[in-house]
């Protein structure tokens, strides 16, 4: 698709349209979905397994359900409670091992706090990893030989990809080091020959890495902490970051990690929150579950 420049209210850089590019890529996703449907006698299948009642947990998992209708992927919904054993989600992890109807598992983080995170993404079987979570398939994308992909830092570099914005040879930054984000993204950079480095809490004066960097990952869950002054002309800003801000009024809206709108005339390109890169998270999971499908076969 073209490069479509677009302004948002008082702010003329170009916005990075993750929303549209994945309304795009969730269309291909759809015919390589109806395709496996023709091979297998069944859609792929995803089981969002969602524990407690965190609320932002339950907007993203209706988020992903909506997602599997678009695609023609098959959801199944496991709504835990709050007080849930670490041995039954365990069992209700293996019994969707088992099943041979379910492609891909997602289990919604974060987990209450009783419950560890790191060591219930274990239980999933690597072949039904749609998130690119458990440490085998992370060890898989470290030595080249993926089975999925990590969904954020994957829709980071599709935007980048469907912008036209060169990576090789540029300075990136990467702000964030987690599992999730941060360290899949420093890595796909590298893998497409930017030159990384990544930044976190303990970095020594973050704006000097910033300043000099052609592309910003920025994915630090700081609230706006990045703004004019940061980021150096031209240069392109990827906002991972999301956050409910309270407005005066009492009412709330999203923000990222970065004040996009201080950036008019400095930065080439950047992504907005919302409709950045939230959507594609959610689309390269649907790509995962059907790559997965494929690999059921
Ligand atoms: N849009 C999406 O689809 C999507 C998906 C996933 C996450 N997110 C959002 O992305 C953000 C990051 O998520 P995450 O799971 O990676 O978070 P996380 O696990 O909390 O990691 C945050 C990272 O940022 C670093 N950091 C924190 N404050 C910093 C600062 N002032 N300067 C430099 N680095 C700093 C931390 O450094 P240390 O390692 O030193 O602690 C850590 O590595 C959150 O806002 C999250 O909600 C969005």
């Amino acid at each position: 698709m073209d490069y479509i420049p677009v302004t948002i209210k008082g702010c003329s850089v170009q916005i990075l349209e993750g929303k549209a590019v994945s309304v795009a890529r969730r269309a291909k996703i759809a015919a390589l979905s109806a395709e496996f449907k023709v091979k297998a006698g069944r859609p792929p299948g995803l089981a969002v397994i969602l524990v407690g009642d965190d609320p932002a947990s339950h907007v993203y998992v209706a988020n992903k359900i909506k997602a599997c209708h678009e695609t023609g992927i098959r959801s199944t919904e496991q709504k835990l409670p709050t007080g849930t054993t670490a041995q039954h989600l365990r069992e209700v992890i293996e019994e969707l091992n088992a099943d041979p109807l379910v492609d891909g598992i997602l289990l919604q983080l974060p987990l209450p706090k009783h419950l560890k995170g790191d060591e219930a993404i274990t239980w999933i079987s690597p072949g039904k990893d749609a998130d690119c979570l458990t440490p085998q398939n992370l060890g898989r994308l470290w030595s080249g030989r993926a089975l999925t992909t990590p969904c954020t830092p994957w829709g980071v570099m599709v935007i980048l990809e469907h912008y036209n914005i060169d990576v090789a040879g540029k300075n990136a930054v990467v702000i964030g080091r987690s599992n999730i984000v941060g360290k899949p993204m420093a890595h796909l950079l590298s893998q497409a020959n930017a030159t990384v480095t990544v930044c976190h809490s303990k970095t020594k004066d973050l704006r000097e890495h910033t300043l000099r960097a052609d592309i910003v990952v920025v994915a630090a869950g700081q609230p706006e902490f990045l703004g004019k002054g940061d980021f150096k002309k031209d240069g392109v800003v990827v906002d991972v970051g999301i956050h409910r801000k309270t407005l005066p009024n009492g009412k709330s809206k999203l923000c990222g990690d970065v004040r996009l709108k201080e950036l008019e005339g400095i930065i080439r390109a950047g992504t907005p929150v919302p409709g950045g890169v939230g959507p594609m998270t959610i689309t390269m999971l649907m790509e995962n579950t059907v790559k997965l499908a494929n690999g059921h076969l």
